[in-house]
């Protein structure tokens, strides 16, 4: 559903979804420059348990943090430029291991996702504080429709 939220309903859509997910869920971070990605994946990763502040994967495309209650595997993929470059620094074995991988710019790599994925898309709305949010699973019809309940739509 694409919904307007504020930056206060955003944090704890993160929040809520942090406490939900299960081990192996990607989640797909969709948006502009500015829309919200980073700060979505920050809130999300506090509430996970990670401890350490978030730094910017911008070298290799994914940092790992170990203290939250699973592995979070933080993924920026604006930089790349073939799809092959994150094949080579593990992006398989990331996104099985029993972690929670979200990944900002996943557009860029719509082909390379898993079968299964939590989608969200931010674009910017009227008011500076707000942004809409389309969130969505993909890939499985019946956890869709449990997500959707859970979440409200
Ligand atoms: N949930 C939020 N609460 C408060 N401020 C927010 C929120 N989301 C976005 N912002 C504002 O928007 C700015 C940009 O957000 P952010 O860096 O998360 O965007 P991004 O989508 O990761 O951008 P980029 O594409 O450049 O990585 C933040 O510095 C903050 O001012
Ligand atoms: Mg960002």
């Amino acid at each position: 559903m694409e919904k307007v939220l504020t930056f206060n309903q955003i944090d704890e859509f993160a929040k809520k979804l942090a406490n939900y997910v299960e081990e192996n869920t990607v989640i797909a971070l969709i948006g502009e420059l500015g829309t919200g990605k980073t700060t979505f994946t920050k809130t999300f990763a506090k509430e996970f348990g990670v401890k350490e502040n978030l730094k910017s994967p911008t070298f290799n495309y994914v940092l790992e943090y170990l203290s939250g209650r699973m592995p979070l595997y933080h993924f920026d993929v604006y930089r790349l430029c073939n799809s092959e470059e994150i094949y080579e620094i593990g992006y398989e074995d990331y996104i099985n291991n029993g972690g929670v991988a979200l990944i900002e710019w996943a557009n860029i790599i719509l082909e390379d996702l898993p079968k299964e994925y939590i989608r969200i898309e931010f674009k910017y709305a009227e008011k500076e504080n707000e942004r809409l949010v389309d969130i969505k699973y993909i890939g499985n019809k019946e956890k869709e429709a449990k997500f959707n309940v859970d979440f409200g739509n």
